[in-house]
């Protein structure tokens, strides 16, 4: 038989595979016993285990070849192997390292990740291939440690033979290439996990920074240092994993905002309440919006008045009936560990009524907890009664959250209940992500069951506002902090949070006494890791076809529209339109108002969702896309310049990532050269306008995209210095007028450019030196004027003038004034005309 992973052939006895470690056993995947690596059909249950279809795609889709993802690695290694080899016989070694491979596989195969390597004695794990889900972090945290406890009681039951062994493991979580050829990626992230396992004592779990950010409210850790790890310049801070618990502390932050949406909510239940009948709410919203908390919230408000029953289904899938079971037990205050007779006559002692009936439903409800329901038909009929039962006392509210995941039967189950809990005081009220517009739309519109469907968007900016002062327990953040917190979060509540602890975390934001102050100054918001391993996770589970439409969009930008996508899908597109209602109904994109190079407007309904998605695109894709896209503009637009800007972006985007992935070729530096042409053109024309901001911006990155010896750098870095001194920007103008200074040598004309250029810096900075300041410039003013450069002559006089008037000259600046104003004219130069009068 062959490797279901890595195709290596095999004989007839082999249990794993000797090319990738991978158990050749296969699990069957309706009951989940394991099957012999040569079964066809599950031998408990019967089942085929050689059909076997990933969960969301059909056998018939080809997933596109190669993306980038964040992963998590676990990388195990034994100690005192050496002394092994020397004491045993080859024969117990082998066997012994056999059940060592075991002990070590089977926790990382529990938490649902794979064994991609061996090396020796080191086990490499990874979770997040070939999927990602947005919980890989933790589960590789959860199976470092499960690995280390199965490998103590290893250690006790083979020390007789095997003397002193022990176990260093480490997790480390990062972006890779994932490929056909490289299920497990490639990537440095991989080496980090290898590397820093070294760090590690007998016994440890060692988490990298990376991983840490993801998993640090969830579970206890401790640092251990920060460490240079060998053959790599970086250092990498680790921490140790203290305990599987959360964190002391911490408690939730306060509720803000959603009153509409409460009052809504509570209007269904008081309708349940007085009609005694079941009612359906549904509160439907992306991830992180706020449906948990919504549905905690409203059990909080109703206090002891309502039972509430809370289930919640899971990623992971699992039984169907199972988030409910789990409730129910929580309701009904049983053990996990209670026996079938204990939990039919706790579940008896709650049902009022007849004997037989009680019996029936004690028996369909132990039998759900034991994680062996009845039938459809007699499981929906128990719970419905035991709801009812429970309503005998007071009102129920049955609460299901992220629906999205839940079995059809499960579906089913919520359906029923409200059809037929007639004169039962119960609201129904779920909580599900947009998808469930796809995988039941009966539940997802009002009309027929469903009483009210509160669809939820972000936060409004007061309670956004506040919920982000009170993640950090501030009473006010500083505008700057909130304004970009807002604008990035769009108001989604979790993104606010984790945007606010980022900030903290990276010292944006620090504590100053009894006040927060702004740390750095704040450029552009990166994505909180957890924020992108969740976002991921979602697109991760699309079907390719739409996954592929959603990142050709992302390159487009935020914004795109249907033909600007179709431009960059490969071959012919049959069913686009499909596919962009498909993304539309979950959310992730939506119509926009306007034009986008006239036709109708599309847009990311989050700009986290399109920077999740351009993130997994190959950047040597990327490259090309932009310079595609770039290209297709220019056929639409002709000579418009206003799209110079847009044209420019791309191409300097198609540069920024050929240059990233290695030294450039002639066709890249061409590339390169057309993204400064656009962006010069865009970065001038603002400097015209006097948008002095944009202008100094574009003009520098024009500069970024050309080669250091491109002659063209010249006259760039000399619109460039102006743009930045006529805004005051004295900050990085010193470093655009040494650019300038590059380019002196032989050009009498930029010299003295470059004089008045440091002239004007120097009467903004340094008053000590305005006096040779002015004569500089005033020669410099004669040697433009003998050059014919007018424009450079109003330059000259105009510094001059600056320099006089700071020297308390009036009537020498006055008159340098007037020079300057002659020369602006005749030159042409409307702008510094202006700007003298
Ligand atoms: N109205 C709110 N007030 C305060 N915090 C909120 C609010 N809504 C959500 N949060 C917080 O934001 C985070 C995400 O909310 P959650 O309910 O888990 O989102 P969802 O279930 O929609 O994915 C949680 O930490 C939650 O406590
Ligand atoms: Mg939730």
């Amino acid at each position: 038989m062959n490797c279901g992973s890595c195709g290596r052939a095999h004989g007839a006895g082999a249990r794993f595979c000797g090319g990738c470690g991978r158990s050749l056993a296969l699990r069957c995947p309706a009951c989940g016993a394991e099957g012999k690596p040569d079964a066809q059909f599950c031998e408990a249950c019967g089942a085929s285990l050689v059909a076997r279809p990933e969960p969301g795609r059909g056998a018939d889709v080809v997933d596109d070849a190669a993306a980038r993802k964040v992963v998590t690695i676990v990388f195990a290694d034994l100690i005192g192997s050496t002394s092994l080899h020397e004491r045993l016989d080859p024969e117990s070694v082998g066997r012994l390292m056999d059940r060592y491979y075991q002990v070590v596989r089977e926790p990382v195969e529990a938490h649902g990740g794979s064994v991609v390597q061996l090396l020796g004695d080191g086990v490499m794990c990874a979770f997040g291939v070939p999927h990602v889900a947005e919980d890989d972090a933790i589960r590789a945290v959860r199976a470092a440690v499960g690995m280390q406890r199965a490998f103590r009681e290893f250690a006790r039951e083979q020390s007789d033979v095997a003397g002193n062994l022990g176990l260093r493991v480490a997790v480390n979580t990062g972006e890779v290439v994932v490929s056909d050829e490289h299920r497990a990626g490639l990537g440095d992230p991989l080496n980090v996990a290898a590397r820093l396992q070294q760090e590690g004592q007998d016994g440890d779990v060692l988490v990298s920074h990376s991983t840490q950010r993801l998993v640090s409210a969830l579970v206890t850790l401790t640092p251990v240092g920060v460490f240079s790890l060998k053959g790599r310049s970086e250092t990498v801070a680790a921490f140790r994993v203290v305990s599987l618990d959360r964190p002391a502390g911490a408690p939730a932050t306060a509720f803000v905002g959603r009153e509409d949406e409460l009052r809504r909510i509570m209007a269904v239940y008081d309708a349940a309440v007085a009609a005694r009948r079941a009612r359906l709410a549904v509160i439907l919203g992306s991830p992180g919006l706020g449906k948990s908390r919504l549905i905690t919230e409203l059990a909080r408000r109703l206090g002891e008045r309502a039972t509430v029953v809370t289930a919640r289904c899971d990623a992971a899938g699992g039984a169907t009936f199972a988030p409910l079971a789990e409730a129910l037990r929580a309701t009904l205050h049983l053990d996990a560990g209670a026996s079938g007779e204990a939990l039919r006559a706790a579940i008896e002692a709650v049902v009022p009524g007849e004997e037989s009936e009680r019996a029936r439903i004690g028996g369909g409800v132990a039998a759900l907890l034991a994680g062996t329901p009845a039938s459809p038909e007699e499981t929906f009929f128990v719970v419905r009664r035991l709801l009812a039962a429970l309503a005998t006392v007071q009102p129920v509210v049955l609460a299901i959250d992220d629906l999205q995941w839940a079995e059809p039967l499960l579906l089913d189950l919520t359906e029923h209940l409200v059809q037929w809990s007639t004169e039962v005081p119960l609201l129904v009220l779920v909580a599900a992500r947009p998808e469930l517009r796809d995988t039941r739309s009966s539940l997802a519109a009002p009309g027929g069951l469903v009483s009210d469907v509160v669809t939820l968007t972000g936060l409004d900016a007061g309670a956004a506002t506040r919920l982000a002062a009170n993640v950090i327990g501030a009473d006010e953040l500083p505008a700057a902090v909130a304004g970009r917190v807002l604008a990035t979060s769009e108001g989604n509540p979790l993104f606010v949070g984790e945007l606010v602890r980022m900030l903290v975390h990276d010292g944006a934001l620090k504590r100053e006494g009894d006040r927060w102050v702004a740390g750095v100054e704040l450029a552009a918001l990166e994505m909180p890791p957890t924020i992108q391993a969740l976002l991921a996770a979602r697109i991760e589970r699309l079907r390719p076809e739409e996954r592929t439409v959603l990142e050709r969009a992302a390159v487009v930008g935020r914004q795109f529209s249907r033909a600007a996508v179709a431009h960059l899908l490969p071959g012919e597109v049959g069913n686009l339109d499909a596919r962009l209602e498909s993304l539309r109904r979950s959310e992730l994109v939506e119509p926009d108002a306007g034009w986008f190079l006239g036709e109708p407007a599309l847009r990311f309904h989050h700009v986290l969702i399109r920077d999740a998605a351009y993130r997994r695109v190959l950047k040597n894709t990327r490259a090309e896309l932009h310079g595609r896209f770039a290209e297709w503009v220019e056929s639409r637009v002709g000579e418009a310049v206003e799209h110079d800007e847009t044209i420019g972006w791309h191409l300097e985007q198609a540069h920024r990532h050929l240059r990233e992935l290695g030294p450039i070729d002639a066709q890249g530096r061409a590339l390169g050269e057309r993204a400064a042409r656009y962006l010069a053109a865009a970065g001038r024309r603002a400097l015209a306008r006097d948008d002095l901001p944009l202008a100094a911006s574009l003009l520098g990155r024009a500069l970024d995209r050309l080669d250091a010896a491109d002659p063209n750098r010249a006259d760039l870095a000399l619109d460039w210095c102006e743009a930045l001194l006529a805004a005051g920007d004295v900050g990085p103008a010193q470093g655009a007028i040494d650019e300038l200074g590059r380019f002196t040598g032989d050009s009498e004309r930029l010299r003295a450019w470059h004089t008045c250029f440091t002239g004007q810096l120097a009467a903004l900075t340094d008053p000590q030196v305005l006096r040779t300041t002015g004569d500089a410039v005033a020669a410099a003013a004669e040697a433009l004027a003998s050059l014919g450069d007018a424009a450079g002559e109003a330059k000259a006089h105009f510094v001059h003038a600056v320099a006089l008037s700071r020297l308390g000259k009036v009537g020498a600046c006055e008159a340098a004034l007037d020079r300057a104003l002659a020369a602006a004219r005749r030159g042409g130069d409307r702008r510094r005309s202006n700007a003298v009068l």
